[in-house]
């Protein structure tokens, strides 16, 4: 009997299998796939920032004479490219497993499904079961498609397929701009791409604060990705080597569609139904104090949590939580207000707690404060000035919450996750001195205009 069983060997399953040892509790974790790791590691985040930063690379190289170094026109080895993010993501796997063997944990290759809240019988060679005094459900998430737009792995394609594509597609139209399609956009058109960008509602990344997607976007429009907002497409049209999408009157031709459009919760076969637990569109209702499902002892993290960001640090986060209260008993849930969301494009755009939006609709009398980055002079040196900062913050109160769109957005953002879980007023964040030249001068400034005293 173990004290904790886990179902998926992602961020949220993993993150719980480590955290566990603080606590000496025993734990198996069961994994389908051959190795530990799930989207994040093998098939998300880790291999998606690896092809951004080769992008990055690329780009660097193309407008090196732009600060008087003549390297000549960059040839892209795909090929070299995708062994290293295979590479990449190896070594971080092998990394892990070390690691849950250090914390004895121990791992179970199969597929788990309940039998009962303390009961998971893993499938596979020789099927057995596992007994645990709690089990903990993190079996992620996978990509969806719509209407008219079946994967095939070749011409129409999910996130998976394209980390791994052998040769670069040189004409794409990508379906959905979330954090997925968005990413994606900038680095193929950063390797030459002609990429076509197609989202349902008014603007990118929905949910973003307005104007700090509206620079992302023009940002992204100024490199050359054809941006189309507020679109319904038709079916795809199959053709021999190519795939057109419809829209409106007008079409496009394309070697391929990626459809980024979200991802559903992998709840299916899982036996949740077995446990009492409350499963509504797949997604398993938990109470946020504990991760504990109406089933007593049957928990559940990460991607498969309704009501939360599917995000892998969220994942983290949560299994600390469910582990915590596991071993203690006392519930220690997770501040979701300031988890900060990162889109890896170039340039990057991150934001924390609430969006003005947002602010206003919870019922927030509010102030705002944006600032450019034209004369943040570490921005200017390395030739990515342009972008924004917005702080808003509760009249005469805390910052409640922050966008930044610019160079290194994703590094800055924590020390505005401070300011916001720490509920700081802008004068009392303001005090402190920010180094100069740095890109944080831009959050320092804005942080000044927001007290109502402006320097630069
Ligand atoms: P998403 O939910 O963030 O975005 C999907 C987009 O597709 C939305 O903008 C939606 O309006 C649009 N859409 C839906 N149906 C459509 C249609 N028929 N035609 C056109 N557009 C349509 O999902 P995404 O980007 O697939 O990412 C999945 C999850 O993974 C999200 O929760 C995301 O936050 C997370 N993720 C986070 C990353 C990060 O933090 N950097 C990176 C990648 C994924």
């Amino acid at each position: 009997m173990y004290d904790v069983v886990i179902i998926g060997g992602g961020p949220g399953g993993y993150a719980a299998g480590l955290y566990a040892h603080n606590f000496g509790l025993s734990v198996a974790l069961v994994e389908k796939d051959p190795t530990v790791g799930g989207t994040c590691l093998l098939r998300g985040c880790i291999p998606a920032k690896h092809w951004l930063h080769t992008a990055d690379v690329f780009t660097t190289v193309r407008d090196a004479a732009t600060f008087g170094v003549e390297a000549g026109e960059p040839v892209l080895d795909w090929e070299a490219a995708l062994a290293r993010k295979n590479e990449v993501v190896t070594g971080l796997v092998r990394g892990l497993t070390g690691l849950l063997k250090a914390r004895k944990v121990d791992v179970v290759s199969g597929f788990g499904r309940l039998d009962g809240p303390g009961k998971v019988v893993v499938g596979g060679e020789g099927e057995q079961t596992l007994e645990g005094r709690n089990v903990i459900v993190a079996t992620g998430s996978a990509p969806r498609s719509i209407p008219g737009y079946p994967f095939d792995g070749v011409r129409i394609v999910s996130s998976d397929d394209a980390l791994d594509w052998e040769q670069q597609p040189q004409r794409v139209a990508i379906i959905g701009a979330g954090a997925i399609g968005c990413e994606f956009a900038s680095l193929l058109v950063d390797l030459g791409s002609e990429v076509h960008l197609f989202e349902l509602l008014d603007q990118i990344v929905p949910g973003a604060d307005p104007a700090a997607a509206q620079e992302l976007s023009k940002q992204l429009s100024r490199r050359g990705v054809t941006i189309k907002t507020g679109v319904t497409v038709g079916a795809a049209e199959m053709k021999d080597d190519s795939v057109v999408v419809p829209y409106g009157d007008e079409s496009v031709e394309v070697d391929v569609v990626l459809v980024a459009v979200g991802r559903a919760p992998q709840t299916q076969g899982v036996g949740l139904e077995t446990t009492g637990a409350v499963v509504e569109r797949g997604f398993i209702e938990v109470d946020l104090a504990t991760m504990m499902t109406a089933a007593p002892g049957v928990f559940a993290v990460g991607d498969v949590v309704a009501g939360t960001p599917q995000l892998a640090h969220a994942g983290f986060a949560e299994a600390i939580a469910a582990i915590t209260f596991i071993a203690t008993g006392i519930p220690a849930p997770v501040d979701y207000r300031a988890i900060p969301l990162v889109v890896y494009t170039h340039p990057e755009m991150a934001e924390v707690g609430y969006t003005e939006e947002r602010a206003r609709e919870m019922g927030f009398e509010v102030e705002t404060t944006s600032h450019g980055l034209t004369g943040v002079g570490r921005a200017k040196i390395i030739g990515q000035n342009r972008g924004m900062v917005k702080l808003v913050v509760k009249k005469d109160g805390p910052i409640l919450g922050a966008s930044v769109v610019g160079p290194q957005a994703g590094e800055i953002i924590h020390e505005l996750m401070y300011a916001v879980g720490w509920e700081a007023l802008p004068e009392e964040a303001a005090a402190f001195i920010h180094a100069h030249p740095t890109l944080s001068e831009a959050i320092g400034e804005t942080l000044l205009t927001a007290t109502g005293r402006s320097l630069h």
